[in-house]
């Protein structure tokens, strides 16, 4: 247990906190109703997520590590598919890929962005021993949208499908259009610390195409198409009613929290511009971020992180192993011919400072304080 005095890089603690008479009258409600599995909040909710997102379709799951896979079955992805990543991406997108059966392989990021890499992805498709890639899954990582209409673009020359993992960007845009909404499907996570969390696990595939929606509920029950007759095999993966319930709560401040991001990332960017060493992160033109995470960049790392604990500021390091360099995955997963370099200078560098809407504006000072003495 961190001590009480400690700020935290995220505190679901404190985000229930926030909504805890909502949250609790929500649970009442579901109690009281005896419908335990999808019922009436799971479909209210699937219905105001697939607005706020901007998709004709949202489909409830069990986590955003079953919506990438569901959403790849039902793109058609299937054992000797080939499914390109960013390589700095968490091992749950590997891990769903995976599942399909497809091989996984990976691509580099761009570092301003820490976002797949549409130049990068390019020249290996380009390649004459390219391999023929069926899928790409870009990663809106800590909040910031991939360049979608670069991804959009280079999939119709390819002819892969697009299935983004929104996990960590809900409401993010890009051009004005919200992640999730651009490729065949999006996937998000409701984890407790994500920028919508549920209180236990929880996730969703988003979608236009009715007949595509119509796999994932499939998919996400046994493979019935109709009540216990399986069209296909299946699996079990249903977002219940408690978390459904509980994420309609916490929607309707969605917007108001992500204002809060927001304006915590302006302070520190402020605060914190123009010391040694220390590299701020960016708002791509043309994106609007939901800062997930405020991740700087810094050449000692492991000092700047030891400075901020001794003053009790528990900054994360998300992620210090790209996918490549993982015992999982080390010597048999797919590597492009042009290297994966940024992802790794990435992993060695980023560092996470505390952003959460919870955040109290003496904390923020803290923060800032903080990383100041240290590059003093
Ligand atoms: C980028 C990304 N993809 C996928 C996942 C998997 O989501 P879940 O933990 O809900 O399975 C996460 C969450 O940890 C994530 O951050």
């Amino acid at each position: 247990m961190p001590d009480p005095e400690s700020i935290l890089s995220a505190d679901p603690r404190a985000s229930w906190a926030a909504h805890a008479i909502g949250v609790s009258e929500a649970i009442e409600r579901v109690l009281r109703s005896g419908k335990y599995i999808l019922g009436p909040e799971v479909e209210a909710f699937e219905r105001e997520w697939a607005a706020y997102v901007g998709c004709a379709f949202s489909i409830g799951v069990a986590s955003g590590t079953d919506a990438l896979e569901l959403a790849l079955r039902a793109a058609g992805i299937s054992a000797g598919d080939v499914v390109v990543t960013a390589a700095n991406t968490v091992t749950a997108t590997a891990a769903a890929i995976e599942r399909t059966g497809a091989s996984l392989a990976l691509a580099d990021i761009d570092p301003a962005s820490f976002t797949l890499s549409p130049a990068a992805l390019a020249e290996w498709l380009d390649a004459p021993d390219a391999p023929e890639v069926r899928a790409v899954v870009p990663v809106h990582l800590y909040g910031q949208p991939a360049n979608m209409p670069a991804l959009c673009a280079l999939a119709r020359v390819h002819g892969f499908k697009l299935i983004e993992d929104a996990a960590q960007a809900h409401g993010a845009r890009v051009a004005g259009r919200r992640v999730g909404d651009w490729g065949a499907a999006g996937a998000f996570s409701f984890y407790p610390t994500k920028n919508l969390g549920a209180i236990g696990d929880g996730g969703a595939v988003v979608t236009s195409d009715p007949d595509f929606a119509t796999r994932v509920r499939s998919l996400r029950q046994y493979g019935w198409k109709d009540r216990y007759v399986a069209s296909e095999p299946g699996f079990n993966s249903r977002l219940d009613e408690l978390q459904a319930a509980i994420l309609r709560v916490k929607l309707g401040s969605l917007d108001t929290e992500t204002g809060r991001r927001r304006a915590i990332a302006a302070r520190y960017r402020r605060a914190l511009s123009g010391l040694p060493d220390l590299v701020l992160p960016t708002e791509v033109a043309g994106s609007e971020m939901v800062w997930h995470q405020f991740v700087v960049r810094h050449p000692e790392r492991a000092a700047l992180q030891r400075h901020l604990e001794s003053r009790r500021v528990l900054a994360g390091v998300l992620y210090p192993t790209p996918i490549h360099l993982q015992p999982a995955y080390r010597d048999r997963v797919m590597m492009p011919p042009n290297g994966l370099e940024e992802a790794e200078r990435a992993c060695r560098e980023v560092l996470s400072l505390p952003v959460h809407p919870q955040l109290g504006d003496d904390d923020m000072e803290r923060v800032i304080e903080a990383v100041r003495t240290f590059a003093g």
